[in-house]
């Protein structure tokens, strides 16, 4: 299966007008007609190879329901519905007032997040409903970030999966139950694409590659929004943050980003326009500033490309404070001007820094901003909550509550996506085998360190409603699997804190047992996620001491990673026989890594990053440019006597320690040479195609045959990555375009094709439009982004 392909931007009026549409520059009279008449239709000219979430934000009879009741608002209770609240946090945090009931009484807020449970939502619901002026409901949020009450894998593992399919079932059933607990609003997917482990979010998106991130984009809304955004189990999915916030500089929660134009469409963009393609219901402006402008008062991400190019209709809401955080940016020194500028650059709502409810009467009645525009807010923000259904079916029902959480199906797929999360690094030969899959007749296993045990931690650093009690530890897990008395655990050390009688007690359990399952990594809710940058990426506290030690004692040590990032551990994969990257797994976190130690399940996860060597790579991503001076052997550092004069490090290889796209399993694969149908192919042509209305044609296909070389069988994700030179613009050393898992028998042999229509080529050039160019193509099928026997074709113009 080919992964669906992002479409092509343009307003999907012909060629002229999808070329003019692009710059930020010219926004001509021309292209506002053009505007003018693609509005209500997707920006984009083709349809979906799977059709959209049904996308009722378009809906003629939604918006005579919005017409008929924005025309009885008055200005205030508009003001109203563009103002959300923290619940409990009525006048903004640290205002120390919670009257918002009396708000929603009189129609002062229009949403309201961190409140959940059918009874505690229908309550405020009956307020907003029965007793406020236009009967208008509420629309409840909340972070369902990677799952509600059933955790998934954080969303780093749920990349790592590379299988979209599994990731839309994983929102679906967080839809499921967050709905039945009164939320019909997920600040969710998250996606950033994120090129520096030191950056703490880096766990909360799909990683480094905008092909990738764009699929994971698709699948997370569809499963959050359902076939009909109106049924009672869907929920409006959230864009987020929109946008460059992974870009942070150095790494460094909330800093500043600069992304050029180029940059931003070409690589961080993607994610969002699929999420808008997809049928997202609504955007979260982001944190950081780009190019000196706040993204939370940035007309051109969120007027001109979401509006304007890519046709947008549902709400924006800011992220949190972050319009009152204007300010602090310094492109406003009083609240009165945040509030205009995050409104008039295209901020529908604003999360609970008040400014909106404060400022905007007075702004509007001084004619600072027009009323027009804030009826246009309004329109987008009562066209979700009708599409959502919330005026017909306002409240939740309280017995579904009661059925929908934690069902046996859901932790069933909760378990498929934690096993297929699994990254195996490493798996070197002990006495002549490969030490993992382990053999159950082990008769002594020591389990080590301090997230052998913690259950916990499973759920990573957002686990939603999710309870410690849900998850199994690892320990558990095993102990179910091989009975108490094989199993030494000893935890060895904190994450921050360990004595030396701790780290004694693990090596002496080392000492005695046949093999050693060593469980490191990072402390979830301190390490990982919002505001946990970290400048070092080793091992915390004393862990990376008690794994010497470990391995010390000559025992065959099994080191399991659990980390909401890559961490740079080039001793542990020089030292340690076995490295499986487990991310946090969530609720069946013991059972699926006991499945794929013990061999019931192989692993079959894939980097959704490049894994560094040492924090002076970072930002380090796979799909960089060339440079002038490539270094010739990027795998090591300069030999005496060559040219010193490359890019490259003195003291590390440019390359990482296992670069994106990369898993092992428990067999091996040949991958054979890369094969194409055509070898030139026609920018004119595929210009024309990029234009055309309706599904693509394949203009060429690409083929290779792949081997299982191994005696077992097992899975392969196999990666279509081009590249393209003598562009307008310098394009990287290779691009993901295409990815399928393929499973092969012991020695079977299958030939894996690819598809590929004008889009794969298609790319935003140096005048920033949107096009295919003239080129020498090479393209691999390959089993990561380092390795494949490339093929060349032209395109000629
Ligand atoms: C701040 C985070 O950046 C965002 O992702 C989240 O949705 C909001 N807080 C609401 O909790």
């Amino acid at each position: 299966m080919k992964s669906p392909a992002p479409r092509s931007p343009g307003c999907g009026a012909g060629p002229c007008f999808r070329r003019w549409l692009a710059p930020a520059t010219a926004l001509s009279l021309l292209a506002i007609f053009c505007w003018s008449i693609a509005w209500g239709q997707s920006a984009s000219p083709r349809a979906e190879s799977r059709p959209a979430v049904e996308n009722s934000l378009d809906s003629p009879a939604i918006e005579a329901r919005v017409n008929e009741l924005l025309a009885k608002m008055t200005l205030e209770e508009k003001i109203g519905q563009l103002v959300q609240y923290s619940a409990g946090q009525a006048t903004g945090p640290g205002s120390g007032r919670t009257d918002d009931r009396d708000m929603i009484r009189k129609g002062q807020v229009g949403s309201l997040f961190n409140v959940t449970g059918a009874r505690a939502t229908n309550q405020l619901q009956h307020i907003a409903v029965d007793e406020s002026r236009l009967h208008i409901p509420l629309i409840f949020g909340l972070d369902v970030i990677h799952g509600f009450r059933t955790t998934f894998p954080l969303n780093l593992g749920l990349a790592a999966t590379w299988d979209p399919a599994l990731v839309e079932k994983a929102a679906r059933i967080s839809a499921t139950e967050a709905s039945a607990a009164g939320v019909r609003w997920a600040f969710s997917p998250m996606v950033d694409i994120a090129r520096d482990a030191r950056w703490g979010r880096i766990s909360e998106g799909s990683g480094e590659d905008p092909f990738l991130g764009a699929a994971m984009a698709r699948a997370y809304v569809r499963g959050y929004q359902g076939e009909h955004l109106s049924a009672p189990d869907s929920i409006a999915a959230c864009a987020k943050h929109y946008v460059g916030y992974g870009a942070a500089e150095a790494g460094r929660e909330y800093n500043s980003t600069e992304i050029s134009e180029h940059t931003l469409r070409q690589y961080y963009l993607p994610p969002f326009q699929a999420a808008a393609e997809a049928g997202v219901a609504t955007f979260m402006s982001a944190f950081n500033a780009l190019n000196g402008i706040p993204t939370s008062a940035n007309p051109f991400t969120l007027k001109q490309i979401l509006r304007k190019e890519w046709g947008f209709r549902g709400i924006v809401v800011s992220d949190w404070n972050s319009v009152a955080e204007i300010m602090a940016h310094g492109i406003a020194i009083d609240d009165a001007t945040a509030a205009r500028k995050a409104f008039l650059a295209g901020v529908d709502m604003d999360m609970v820094s008040n400014l909106y409810h404060q400022n905007m009467q007075q702004l509007v009645e001084s004619g600072k901003v027009p009323e027009s525009e804030i009826d246009e807010a309004v329109r987008r923000i009562l066209r979700v909550k009708f599409a959502l259904g919330l005026f017909d079916h306002p409240y939740s029902d309280e017995d579904r509550e009661a059925r929908a959480m934690l069902r046996p199906e859901s932790v069933a797929v909760a378990r498929a996506a934690a096993t297929r999360s699994l990254v195996l690094l490493r798996n070197e030969n002990v006495s002549g085998t490969p030490i993992l899959p382990l053999s159950s007749k082990l008769s002594s296993i020591a389990l080590l360190g301090p997230l052998a045990d913690d259950a916990g931690q499973m759920l990573g650093s957002w686990g939603g409603l999710g309870r410690s009690e849900d998850a199994v530890s690892l320990r558990r897990a095993l102990t179910e699997r091989l009975g108490d008395a094989r199993i030494r655990y000893a935890k060895g050390t904190g994450f921050l804190t360990g004595s030396d009688g701790e780290i004694s007690e693990a090596v002496s359990a080392a000492e005695k047992s046949d093999v050693v399952l060593l469980a490191l990594g990072e402390d979830a809710p301190n390490m990982t996620g919002e505001a946990a940058s970290r400048a070092r990426l080793g091992l915390p506290g004393r862990q990376q001491e008690l794994l010497e030690k470990v391995v010390a004692t000559g025992k065959p040590v099994v080191l399991i990673l659990f980390s909401g990032r890559p961490l740079t551990l080039p001793w542990a994969f020089d030292h340690v026989p076995a490295v499986l990257a487990a991310w946090y797994p969530g609720v069946a976190a013991g059972p699926a890594v006991g499945d794929v130690l013990f061999g019931d399940a192989a692993p079959s996860g894939h980097l959704p990053l490049s894994w560094p060597r040492s924090v002076g790579q970072e930002p380090l991503y796979y799909n960089a440019l060339n440079t002038g001076r490539p270094a010739a052997d990027p795998d090591r550092p300069p030999q005496k006597g060559e040219t010193k004069y490359l890019s490259r490090y003195i003291d590390e290889p440019n390359t990482p320690q296992f670069p994106f796209g990369f898993g092992l399993t428990y067999t091996s694969f040949r991958y054979g040479a890369t094969q194409v149908t055509t070898a030139q192919l026609s920018a004119a042509a595929l210009e024309q195609q990029l234009d055309a209305r309706g599904d693509r044609a394949r203009v060429v296909r690409v083929s290779a045959d792949i081997t299982n070389t191994g005696s077992r069988a097992g899975e392969t994700v196999a990666q279509l990555y081009v590249r393209l030179d003598g562009t307008s613009i310098a394009m990287p050393v290779r691009m993901l375009k295409g990815f399928q898992s393929v499973a092969l028998a012991s020695g079977e042999t299958r030939k894996v094709t690819f598809d590929l229509d004008a889009l794969t080529f298609a790319f935003w050039g140096a005048d920033n439009t949107f096009a295919v160019e003239p080129a020498r193509v090479t393209l691999w099928i390959a089993a990561n982004s380092a390795e494949g026997e490339p093929v060349k074709l032209t395109i000629a113009p």
